[in-house]
């Protein structure tokens, strides 16, 4: 049987009628296979074609084609409209309430060596240092031999290094130090500098007081002009900043780094009395760190004019800093991943101490 000028209306008014009922890009699917699929009605209706005299066939035929045409127009126009409802749909569905609190079962707790470098952090980037960063796998040329401790130095004995297998024919190491970074940062960067450089370090030693892995902050000022007492000034002014402590007292006692000269161990005040460590004026005195003019080998080493310019380094653990302000007595502590230890000695997120807001939170 042939079909009729009137089937293919009727077809067309069903067809698109229930494009305009599909409610989902699923149903609209089903809609496009009745239609226009291989078995679809309108192919049905096509196949029919041969049955006529030419001059009909070519008439039907343009026909159906518009018809087809609009038939997919119209499954064109109806899906965007259907997949704009769905993603709006989606989108409430998958809103974050941001004015919710923070859930107060599970707020989890900042590990007290990352408090401790976010407060140092933010205590040098008021003073205009900014953080560079070295990789925890160094060569022996940045961990030693830059910093002029060549092969057979006896200093190199006193870092109980971890050695790792040559690279590219370089020795490697873990590095027992963040000065590398100091290094890195002179060969890299532009003059002047003025970086600190927070991160891992590593040494075959353990005990109640010693780990194979603690942090270290670096410190590296060069210019023209900076000299021993800003190094001063500005070591005086970060301890007690960290501490909290207005009148802290520091010592400045010489010692020796073969990358700096001179070189001087910084001690705070402190009290023992009792067994009780206090930090304060007392007239007792706990080691900090170390740290000295920038040797002027070091710089050569590193492509810096040292006739012109000069400037200081610090080195500092982490730990240890964290250990004295928040009373903690065992370093091993600290990497035991013991989740009761982080409860009472982690840190709240959001409460984090700043020095806008007080650093004891
Ligand atoms: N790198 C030294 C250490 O780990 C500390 C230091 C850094 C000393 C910078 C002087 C200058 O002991």
């Amino acid at each position: 049987m042939n079909a009729t000028m009137d089937d293919l209306d009727r077809l067309r008014g069903e067809l698109l009628a229930s494009v305009d009922q599909a409610d989902s890009p699923d149903a609209l699917e089903q809609v496009r296979v009745t239609a226009l699929g291989k078995k679809g009605r309108i192919t049905a209706l096509m196949k029919t074609l041969g049955g006529l005299d030419p001059d009909a066939r070519r008439d039907m035929g343009q026909r159906m084609n518009a018809v087809k045409d609009e038939i997919a127009a119209a499954l064109t126009a109806r899906k965007s409209v259907l997949d704009d409802a769905a993603l709006t749909a989606r989108l409430a569905a998958e809103r974050v309430d941001v004015t919710l609190p923070v859930r107060p079962e599970k707020p989890g707790r900042i590990h007290p060596t990352s408090q401790t470098m976010d407060e140092m952090i933010a205590i040098f980037a008021e003073m205009g240092f900014e953080v560079a960063e070295g990789p925890d796998i160094e060569d022996d040329w940045h961990n030693f031999t830059a910093l002029n401790i060549p092969p057979e130095h006896p200093a190199r004995q006193m870092h109980d290094t971890f050695y790792l297998p040559d690279h590219d024919g370089a020795p490697m190491v873990l590095r027992t130090h963040t000065s590398p970074v100091q290094v890195r940062t002179m060969v890299q960067q532009k003059l002047p500098i003025r970086i600190v450089a927070p991160g891992r370090t590593y040494r075959s030693d353990y005990d109640m007081t010693h780990t194979p892995m603690f942090h270290q902050i670096e410190g590296l000022v060069i210019d023209e002009s900076t000299h021993m007492g800003h190094l001063k000034g500005c070591l005086v002014e970060f301890c007690r900043a960290y501490f909290d402590i207005d009148d802290l007292p520091l010592r400045f006692r010489p010692s020796f780094f073969p990358f700096t000269e001179p070189s001087a161990e910084v001690d705070i005040g402190c009290s023992r009395k009792g067994g009780e460590l206090k930090l304060g004026n007392y007239g007792d005195w706990l080691e900090i760190l170390g740290c000295g003019m920038v040797h002027p080998r070091v710089l050569e080493m590193c492509g810096i004019d040292s006739s012109r310019y000069q400037g200081f380094a610090f080195g500092m653990g982490i730990e240890r800093p964290a250990m004295l302000k928040y009373g903690i007595p065992d370093l091993r502590t600290f990497f035991e991943a013991d989740l009761r230890w982080l409860k009472h000695y982690g840190f709240v997120p959001l409460a984090v101490p700043s020095p806008a807001f007080g650093l004891n939170g």
